[in-house]
């Protein structure tokens, strides 16, 4: 087969990037996908390092063997753990592109920002975080949030529920009228960007980490010339290891939202 034809395969530790799989359609419409939700074992961002770092490589294996061109870590907290590995593994082979919270254009948005950096505890406390972090803190007061337990609000379906908004009132209470900026850190969020929005005010800019990893993933695979020739409309396939057609409905729901 051409191996442009083959599909980009797409991961994370559930439903969540599916946010991103959203933006490499919009941009990419004629490239076949092939999305894998670890749904089962989420949420990730409590496990430990060892065993998020295992169950990436095993699901990224699993989307080569099923003859992905490309992968994209739709997911921050894989990332942050497991890209090493992916590329030393993959790199030469195919291109490998992760994902991390959208830093950069929230410091740039404004002069000294204040930006609020949402994320999975374990994205905040890992090292390529605080890499990140140094990289901005002369240009903006950033501030880091774990909000452990805000993907299971996602996976089960509620996107503005009053439990989510309590949930989200609490987090932000000691940040209201405060910052200047958010950043979504994780790619469970965007799915409950309207009730941040809505709670923080209109006058903080949102921003997410999808479309910048999907113009990525364009120039990566045109450099490599694997881009998908076809005028055509390409195929998504959507797997879960939970299995079942509730799931499936839920990813398609959230894919067309
Ligand atoms: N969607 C994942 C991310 O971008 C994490 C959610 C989880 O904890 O599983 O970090």
């Amino acid at each position: 087969m051409d191996i442009s034809q083959a599909p980009v395969g797409v991961f994370d530790s559930g439903v969540g990037g599916i946010s991103v799989l959203r933006e490499l359609v919009k941009l990419m419409p004629n490239e076949n996908y092939i999305y894998y939700g670890d749904s089962k074992n989420a949420p990730y961002g409590p496990k430990t390092v060892e065993e998020v770092r295992r169950l990436t490589v095993e699901h990224i294996d699993f989307l080569v063997e099923r003859g992905a061109k490309a992968i994209v870590v739709a997911c921050n907290t894989a990332t942050s753990v497991a890209i090493k590995e992916l590329r030393a593994a993959y790199e030469e082979i195919l291109p490998v592109i992760g994902i991390e919270p959208a830093l950069k254009p929230a410091v740039l948005s404004k002069q000294n920002a204040r930006v609020l950096v949402m994320a999975t505890p374990m994205t905040i406390r890992e090292e390529k975080f605080h890499h990140l972090m140094q990289e901005y803190e002369a240009q903006a007061e950033i501030y880091p949030l774990a909000c452990p337990g805000l993907p299971e609000f996602v996976e089960a379906g509620d996107l503005d529920g009053e439990d989510l908004k309590a949930y989200l009132s609490e987090k932000f209470a000691p940040y209201q009228g405060k910052v200047d900026a958010v950043v979504l850190g994780c790619t469970h969020y965007p799915f409950v960007r309207p009730v941040i929005q809505e709670l923080l005010g209109s006058s903080v800019a949102v921003f997410d980490g999808g479309a910048g990893t999907a113009r990525e993933l364009r120039r990566r695979m045109r450099e490599s010339g694997i881009l998908n020739p076809s005028g055509e409309k390409g195929e998504i396939s959507i797997l879960n290891s939970r299995e079942t057609a509730e799931e499936i409905a839920l990813c398609e729901k959230l894919l067309f939202l």
